[in-house]
């Protein structure tokens, strides 16, 4: 290490793996008035490239900078202060973040005295701050996922001794309430109401990453879904990665995720989502309050991974196909005209014609109205990495495009169904491609397009569906 680092601490997978039963505390978090000018005249910008759990630290980050003082900026290049918020889900989110991060090897030069950061899941992983520090010495500032409180005191010192700093703790801290929060949108807005991962799919990074399942409290929860709404949003999305979890780690009260939707069914929002689902723990509670409508959304993305039950195994998902579709069934029951989402993965290690095949038949059956599909990566100190996988690259494309056709017929057919119907959108903003044109999303959470006006953006309108198409509904408003 050539370099003089004002901290060097750098992660490390096996201690991330433990589940320690610490007990998690919650403290309100207030910033040192020292901290509250440094920005003051300076310009910002942050880069996310991950899940809406990562967008949702990108707006704390954000609400942290402006209240150091700082101001956002459009242009990059000019910022004072840039902040990469990366992704280690797949390699290509990671390939994608060393592109972005050698531009501004330039931009460096132009302006010395920028200050890069990096932050998130992928400075969680072992191998990524050696890589960074030899190829990109012009990144001052890294920190992960269970540190973003710390980010006034990072910058704080970065501008006072000008030494770098890597910052990486690898066991989770205690929930931190009443950060501020820039919100990107005006009527919708992400609420964290659980950290981590318990789960250890085989093939997947997060539970390491982002440590223990941890629940937010259900009034710190409340208190902040009331605050939206004061300050006018109609639609909050429940975040969390296995959102079915949540309150299972309190150990002074009993309230689960279905008590949490209830409690929020009574609340004046117009709109309430949630996202991810678990499949084996989306329990017959939560079912029935989505039944009971209201406020809670007809929409549910319930990722399924795949449709055989070998593959299922060997990637830790703790349900058969079978309880999959039994699932599937009582919610069709429960919420009538439902529409289900989900994310597949393509060639797990050793997946063989026949177990593709069979998520292929599981698409058929379902008629998912969307789905995310990926072709599997391997994540270093994951379990499946280690297991052998003979498919070619042909192959796994190959398979990918199969089953992309398939998901396609149906997502054009789950908006066809509402040709000639009447549905309600959150007018979000003028469409991108055409100037007349106004967009926002149904109940069932189909992107529609129509002429509008101004005026109407933030308002739910009733619009009737003249034509779907495979990634829009065509419609016109109801006056
Ligand atoms: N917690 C959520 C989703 C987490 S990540 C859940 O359990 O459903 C989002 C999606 O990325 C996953 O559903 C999975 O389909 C995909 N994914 C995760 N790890 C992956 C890997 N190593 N390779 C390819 N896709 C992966
Ligand atoms: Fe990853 Fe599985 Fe946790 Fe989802 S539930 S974040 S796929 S380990
Ligand atoms: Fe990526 Fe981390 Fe989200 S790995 S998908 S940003 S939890």
């Amino acid at each position: 290490m050539s370099k003089v680092y004002s901290r060097y601490q750098t992660p490390s997978l096996l201690k991330a793996r433990k589940r320690l039963g610490k007990t998690v505390e919650t403290i309100n978090y207030q910033m040192d008035s020292k901290y509250q000018t440094i920005g003051n005249g300076k310009t910002y910008c942050v880069k996310t490239y991950g899940c809406q759990g990562n967008l949702a630290d990108s707006e704390k980050i954000s609400g942290l900078l402006e209240r150091m003082g700082y101001t956002n900026v459009v242009e990059e290049e000019k910022a004072d202060v840039v902040l990469f918020n990366t992704c280690a889900i797949r390699e290509n989110a990671e390939n994608r973040i060393f592109g972005e991060l050698g531009r501004f090897v330039k931009y460096k030069k132009n302006n010395p005295n920028m200050i890069i950061g990096i932050c998130g899941c992928m400075m969680q992983e072992e191998n990524t701050i050696e890589m960074i520090n030899k190829k990109y010495p012009h990144v001052n500032l890294i920190f992960g996922t269970h540190n973003i409180d710390k980010l006034p005191e990072y910058l704080y010192e970065i501008e006072k001794t000008n030494n770098p700093l890597v910052e990486i703790f690898s066991i989770e801290g205690d929930i931190y309430e009443e950060l501020p929060v820039k919100r990107d949108h005006p009527y919708k807005a992400w609420v964290n109401i659980m950290y981590g991962c318990d789960e250890f799919c085989t093939y997947c990074i997060v539970p390491y990453t982002r440590g223990k399942e941890r629940s937010r409290k259900p009034e710190a929860i409340l208190k902040e879904v009331k605050a939206l709404i004061e300050d006018g949003y109609q639609e909050v999305t429940l975040l969390g990665q296995n959102v079915n979890a949540y309150g299972n780690d309190f150990t002074d009260i009993k309230y689960s995720f279905a008590d949490l939707l209830r409690d929020l069914q009574k609340l004046p929002i117009s709109r309430v989502r949630y996202t991810t689902s678990h499949p084996r723990d989306l329990d017959d509670e939560t079912i029935e309050v989505m039944g009971m409508g209201g406020n809670i959304m007809p929409h549910l993305h319930l990722p399924v991974q795949s449709g055989n039950n070998n593959i299922l195994k060997r990637m830790n998902r703790k349900y058969t196909r079978e309880d999959y579709l039994s699932k599937i069934k009582k919610l069709k029951k429960a919420v009538p005209g439902i529409s289900i989402t989900t994310d597949i993965i393509v060639a797990f290690p050793g997946e063989t014609i026949e177990e593709f095949e069979d998520t292929l038949s599981l698409v058929e059956e379902v008629k998912f109205e969307g789905a995310f599909t990926f072709i599997y990566s391997p994540r270093e100190g994951t379990p499946a990495a280690t297991y052998h996988n003979p498919l070619t690259e042909e192959q796994k494309h190959e398979r990918l495009n199969k089953l992309n056709e398939t998901i396609n017929k149906y997502y054009l057919e789950g908006n066809q169904r509402f040709e000639n119907q009447i549905v309600k959108v959150l007018v979000e903003g003028k469409s991108k491609n055409n100037e007349n044109m106004y967009t926002g999303y149904s109940e069932h959470n189909k992107l529609v397009n129509f002429e509008g006006s101004d005026d109407l953006i933030g308002k739910i309108v009733d619009v009737k569906v003249i034509k779907a198409y495979s990634w829009h509904l065509l419609g016109e408003l109801i006056k």
